[in-house]
């Protein structure tokens, strides 16, 4: 379950019972967590930037939101099973720092942290940086990064801890041994100044799905959070990662699909169709040409709203896209569907994260998730519901209840840790 509050997307949160004054108060989300818990699910999620969109902040939150971390951490307290997966960008932070607070969380949760791995879109100026650093420096700066968190980990194992008090020995200083990483970005002597909790490893998710992300994804992810709006996307993607995890030596198995899910849920479709009609009535038409134009270079503005776009039209791929993955799923939709102006313009590669969407009944939902799930196309999905308070609560209070029914999710947990959700 995603705690962003996408269900307060675009004018939701404009609805009388939206709670939007609690957008930064813990108990906002602990709600959302204890029903998440009570529902069974492997984790409540975070996704984060570092930069405030200021040309959104008018109208919407504009990415303001608490730290992820900080949050879990409150949430932690008064919780007991549901997994906290908190992200934290390989771009910008120093990754002692990074691994101590994910480690600080594992703690505080009893070994329930887990961490999504990005590389941002955005934020550089915000860190000193002249530039955003192109997506192949990204990556490669995170493949160390993510390296020299494990090694940190693995630098003061719980073991080592004696708390002896008859002879006064604390700790086996033999036991904790220093990184002494030295790579082209990063360079940390460790060891970490914060022992590992328990055995069970900090899954690790990942998002950004470009050859480079996947590869990355393919080398360290437990899982992947993706955007694939449909469902031979996700099937491509899901056996893609299933390859490339196999040629690094890896099972198959040991890396999961879960796409991004959009709910508009209500109690008919006309009135989830409403919802969606409700949320984005606001939505900025320059925006929305001009984020078509930024990720294919294909300017619309001027076209009429019946005329259809087809491959033919698009230009060739833009070399340096802000997100090569975001770029290569509105070219795809365009040559499949060859859609019309109109169309395009309310198509969830334009107007959100091109997640799979679901405007409908939960019994449309239940269908669409069973199909998906059959096809092979998800190993699970990230909830994210849109449109009102109400299509979350339909979410947590009617809909995974109907897939534990339909066999489709677990009844209960079987172990305490987010590791052990994951593999059950
Ligand atoms: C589904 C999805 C979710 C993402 N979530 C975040 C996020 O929460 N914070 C962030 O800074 N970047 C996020 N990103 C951006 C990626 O980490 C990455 O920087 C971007 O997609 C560029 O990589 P690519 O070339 O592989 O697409 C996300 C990307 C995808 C596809």
């Amino acid at each position: 379950m995603s705690l962003a509050p996408t269900w307060l997307s675009g004018d939701a949160w404009r609805r009388p019972d939206s709670n939007i004054e609690g957008l930064f108060d813990s108990d906002f989300y602990l709600d959302i967590a204890k029903r998440s818990e009570a529902a069974h699910l492997d984790f409540v999620f975070c996704p984060d930037t570092l930069f405030l969109r200021m040309e959104a902040l008018e109208a919407g939150p504009g990415f303001s939101s608490l730290d992820p971390t900080m949050l879990l951490a409150s949430i932690a307290r008064e919780t007991t099973h549901v997994g906290l997966l908190t992200t934290i960008s390989t771009t910008f932070l120093p990754p002692y720092v990074v691994a101590r607070q994910i480690q600080s969380l594992n703690w505080l949760s009893k070994g329930r942290a887990g961490w999504n791995i990005v590389t941002a879109l955005a934020g550089h100026e915000n860190f000193g940086l002249p530039a955003m650093p192109s997506a192949e420096e990204r990556y490669e700066r995170a493949a160390e990064f993510t390296e020299v968190v494990k090694l940190l980990w693995e630098s003061y194992p719980q073991e080592a801890l004696k708390m002896d008090r008859a002879s006064g020995r604390f700790a086996d200083p033999s036991l904790v041994q220093p990184v002494d990483y030295a790579g082209k970005h990063l360079k940390v002597s460790g060891p970490l100044n914060l022992p590992t909790y328990g055995r069970a490893p900090v899954p690790l998710v990942q998002a950004g799905a470009s050859p480079a992300g996947r590869s990355f994804a393919a080398c360290v992810a437990d899982a992947v959070f993706a955007s694939t709006p449909d469902r031979e996307a996700a099937i491509d993607l899901r056996l893609d990662l299933r390859r490339r995890a196999k040629g690094y030596g890896r099972h198959p198995d040991s890396i999961d699909i879960m796409p991004g899910l959009s709910l508009f849920l209500a109690e008919s479709r006309a009135e989830a169709s409403e919802l969606f009609a409700q949320t984005h009535a606001r939505a900025d038409e320059a925006r929305k040409f001009a984020t078509i134009r930024e990720m294919t270079g294909l300017d619309l503005l001027d076209w009429p709203r019946e005329r259809a776009v087809t491959a033919a039209d698009l230009p060739p791929p833009l070399d340096k896209p802000r997100s090569r993955t975001h770029a290569d799923l509105l070219r795809r939709v365009i040559a499949r569907e060859t859609p019309t102006v109109e169309q395009l313009l309310w198509r969830p590669e334009v107007i959100g994260s091109a997640h799979w969407q679901v405007i409908g009944t939960v019994d449309d939902a239940i269908e669409a998730i069973r199909d998906w799930t059959e096809a092979g196309a998800i190993d699970g999905f990230i909830a994210v519901p849109g449109g009102s308070v109400s299509s979350l609560h339909l979410v947590l209070d009617e809909l995974v209840p109907r897939l534990v029914e339909a066999g489709l999710f677990r009844e209960s947990y079987s172990g305490t840790t987010f590791a052990d959700h994951l593999r059950q």
